[in-house]
């Protein structure tokens, strides 16, 4: 028994010392002292030997045992310094191989001539104001003097949401133009006020190249007690002047919007041709720029401001129109359309 437990304690070792990988330590560790490994298979068989014999193989293979398992741990700790020194040697990081890129992207051209255009009206005074994209019919049409029967309604053919009628806000609507943010800025600020209301406005259109369904206005409004024309004209012509960074003159022609009286049309001299007439004017040597006019006493009342008081105008441009002169981009609908080919052309 001795001899056989001093020849198993050889091969134990030999097998260890010419192992060369963590996997083979790991079956020879089973091999022996795993539930049915060679050296516990004896210390199992124990308690049959005679009381003499025990004596003696007893501590002996409770010996080879644990010389067996720190012969084992020694070996694997070899064997993981010698697996971590070649992935060291393998696996060299090259700090001088350049890096991989992070693609930046870059901002609409509709949002960059509308961070523009909201500098310059910033720098007169006025401030920016949000409304909803999804409107209430009120806001969106009534509150604006354009009652449900009325033939402007046919102008601004839009999507509806709902049919629900309650009281006062009606169904809701797309809205079509951000005029509804006249009346949410007079109810919630009252008078005076100047500000201005971008944003996106939406309309059942047949797309081309100069329609869209989706598109963008900036909306301006001013109240005070002794507002006119004159301020608005005055106003017009240094945003555009500063925005094209070159004198531009406006006129106005008459023009009919339910929510102003009178209400007028503002153009303003062609960039291209300096009021000569070229074919982006058709000739006139003015391009047609935007609605406005004074506000109604209708959609003053609407807003909660006294119409005896107050007065002021208001005024909508769209900014793509805009974007397109200022750009040269000839067709509507690549501001949607998401190709980066057209969009990487605006880096700031
Ligand atoms: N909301 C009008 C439109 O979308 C534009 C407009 C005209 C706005 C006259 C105004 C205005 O504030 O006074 O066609």
């Amino acid at each position: 028994m001795e001899k056989e437990l001093n020849k198993l304690q050889k091969d134990a070792l030999n097998d260890i010392s010419v192992a060369d990988s963590i996997n083979i330590l790991q079956d020879i560790e089973v091999k022996y002292i795993g539930r049915k490994g060679l050296i516990n298979e004896i210390l199992k068989g124990l308690k049959d030997l005679p009381d003499q014999e025990k004596k003696i193989i007893g501590p002996l293979s409770n010996k080879v045992k644990q010389e067996f398992i720190s012969a084992l741990e020694k070996k694997k700790n070899h064997l993981e310094a010698v697996e971590i020194e070649k992935q060291l040697k393998d696996e060299i990081f090259d700090i001088t191989v350049p890096g991989n890129a992070r693609p930046i992207g870059t901002i609409h051209p509709l949002s960059q001539i509308q961070f523009e255009c909201e500098n310059i009206f910033n720098q007169m005074g006025f401030a920016v104001m949000d409304g909803p994209e999804i409107e209430s019919e009120y806001y969106n049409f009534e509150g604006l003097n354009i009652p449900a029967d009325h033939p402007a309604r046919d102008m601004q053919d839009t999507f509806f949401l709902s049919d629900k009628h309650e009281e006062k806000h009606g169904g809701l609507v797309l809205r079509t133009q951000t005029s509804p943010v006249q009346i949410r800025t007079m109810e919630k600020y009252g008078a005076p006020l100047r500000v201005i209301a971008p944003g996106r406005t939406f309309r059942n259109e047949a797309t081309d190249a100069s329609h869209e369904h989706t598109f963008n206005q900036i909306e301006g409004l001013m109240i005070d007690k002794n507002i006119s024309l004159a301020n608005l004209k005055g106003v017009m012509m240094e945003f555009l002047t500063r925005l094209f960074r070159k004198e531009v003159k406006v006129r106005f022609r008459p023009g009919y919007f339910p929510f102003v009286e009178p209400g007028l049309e503002l153009d303003f001299s062609c960039l291209l041709c300096n009021g000569k007439g070229c074919s982006a004017c058709k000739r006139t040597g003015w391009i047609e720029f935007m609605g406005c006019g004074m506000v109604h006493p209708n959609v003053l009342k609407a807003g909660g401001v006294n119409s005896n008081k107050y007065q002021g105008w208001a005024f909508g441009f769209g900014l793509e129109r805009l974007a397109m002169m200022r750009y040269g981009i000839e067709d509507i609908r690549h501001f949607n359309s998401g190709d980066l080919r057209f969009l990487k052309q605006f880096k700031l």
